[in-house]
């Protein structure tokens, strides 16, 4: 693993004389566009010097909703691929372009906004075709072309309106518990299902289109014996939708596993976008609360085929608060107005589903626990702008239970997690403008003191601070000792 060092800081420093409350959250929700004059320095000063990871991934550390799309979109411009491991399109990642465009993106890797890289979707994706097909549509129309440029895992498995359907079947009968999960209803978890059970299809069964259909069948059967007439679709209406899609998406597909190490051997340079997040990983979330795939590094490594002695960079995204969407236990969870707060000057809303997301404070027991399981050697702290008005800012550092014990990380049994109470470290707020922050040395030193207390506290470098939605809008925090 490379330490790190490598990107340069901005060359603007355009610091900002506006310090009243309205100032800065018209700052923060103004368009990405009037904050687009610059972005091109600061983006071309972050391409320029390049990081030095061969291979570099990417990942969210906490409940998802990190950023981590903004990060990969300007990482992709000194990278020759940017791929997917795992998840599907119950990820969504929202990013702007130089002009201020905004994309929302959910299964096309967000690395495609630069023309320069190729993208692919690696074995371990669960693919919504018509999904994907809408999104190719969609970033056509903005002018971004994907021909040529996206290679499709012929191992990676098929994720069909039946997975959907069962997604919400299984969700409205855990409801009548009052277990309900929360999901996308995006189908990723009877997808993976299929997988596991194996009688799922994959991308290469696209090529023999008769056997597809039996297996389509076999496969609808089995959702209609567990769920009787609640189980609404139509099998031969998709098989046929199939014969088109197949078609259309066979000039993508790819065996991805001798493309990655071909690039790899050729000196190519490869960017990981991780979806979703590790404290929603089947493994190590707070199951069942969590997604149905390996959002962690061990789901990089099996998503892709491209083995974990070559990652050179693993940076983690953490947001300067927390955010959840869905049900499950959250120890830092605020309530109330501030909650309420704080989710507008955030726009904490789910770009997947449009929920509201649940908010809390850093929780550096969970963090922890996530560098600990992926290995991180860099975090990028974002979205350090919408703490900006709070007097007070809260980190929890530590879980008590109720008969006092310190635990050290996060439980795995859930009833011992809802009841732990947090021990929190509090830290002034800054309380002015730093949206137009561009260099470590112009931070307000209650900023500072923020992001290197969390620095201290995780014992791993945070070299980027994002301060705001625009590519421009990112502080790179030099190594302790050096600020
Ligand atoms: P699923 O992945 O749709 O099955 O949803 C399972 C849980 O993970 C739900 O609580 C979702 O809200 C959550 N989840 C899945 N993907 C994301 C994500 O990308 N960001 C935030 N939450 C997610
Ligand atoms: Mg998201």
């Amino acid at each position: 693993m490379l330490s790190s060092h490598g990107l340069a800081a901005g060359t603007s420093s355009r610091g900002s004389g506006r310090t009243p409350a309205a100032a800065f959250r018209y700052a923060r929700l103004c368009s990405a566009r009037t904050q687009s004059r610059s972005s091109r320095s600061v983006a071309a000063a972050v391409a320029a010097e390049r990081l030095d990871a061969q291979v570099c991934v990417v990942l969210g550390t906490q409940w998802g909703d990190e950023g981590k799309g903004k990060l990969v979109d300007i990482l992709a411009q000194q990278y020759d691929i940017v791929a997917r491991a795992q998840g599907g399109a119950n990820a969504g990642h929202t990013i702007y372009d130089d002009a201020g465009n905004k994309y929302a993106l959910h299964l096309v890797p967000s690395g495609i906004l630069n023309r320069d890289s190729t993208c692919v979707i690696g074995n371990g994706v669960v693919l919504h075709l018509p999904g994907l097909f809408e999104e190719i549509e969609n970033l056509k129309k903005k002018g971004v072309s994907v021909e040529g440029r996206l290679k499709i895992s012929d191992r990676a498995h098929l994720l069909f309106d039946l997975h959907k359907e069962i997604d919400g079947l299984r969700e409205a009968e855990l409801a009548g518990a009052g277990k309900q999960i929360g999901t996308t209803k995006r189908g990723i978890g009877p997808a993976y299902s299929s997988k596991a059970t194996r009688n799922g299809l994959r991308v290469c069964d696209l090529h023999k289109l008769d056997s597809f259909a039996d297996k389509l069948r076999k496969l609808s059967m089995d959702g209609e014996k567990r769920f009787g007439p609640g189980f609404q679709y139509d099998v031969d209406e998709d098989i046929e939708k199939y014969q088109e899609l197949a078609k259309k998406v066979l000039p993508y597909v790819t065996d991805t596993v001798e493309y990655l190490h071909t690039a790899y051997d050729t000196g190519k340079r490869i960017l990981i976008e991780g979806a979703n997040a590790t404290m929603l990983d089947v493994d190590f979330g707070t199951y069942p609360y969590v997604t149905s795939s390996n959002p962690s590094i061990g789901g990089i490594a099996t998503g892709l085929g491209l083995p974990p002695t070559k990652y050179d960079a693993v940076v983690g995204v953490v947001k300067a608060y927390t955010t959840r969407v869905g049900a499950g236990p959250y120890p830092t969870e605020i309530f109330g107005d501030l909650a309420e707060r704080l989710r507008e000057i955030g726009h904490e809303y789910g770009t997947t589903t449009g929920r509201p997301r649940r908010i809390g404070w850093m929780d550096v027991v969970a963090l922890r626990y996530s560098c600990k399981i992926n290995g991180l050697t860099h975090l990028n702290i974002t979205k350090l702008d919408v703490l900006s008005e709070l007097e007070e800012i809260k980190i929890g550092v530590a879980y008590k239970t109720p008969d006092g014990r310190m635990l050290r990380s996060v439980p795995a049994d859930l009833e011992t997690l809802e009841n732990v109470e947090v021990v929190y470290e509090s830290i002034p707020g800054w309380k002015s403008d730093i949206s137009g922050v561009r260099d470590w040395k112009d931070m307000p030193q209650a900023a500072k003191d923020y992001v290197q207390r969390i620095e201290d506290l995780i014992g791993i470098h945070c070299k980027w601070i994002g301060v705001g939605p625009g590519r421009d809008a990112l502080v790179v925090k030099p190594a302790k000792g050096k600020c």
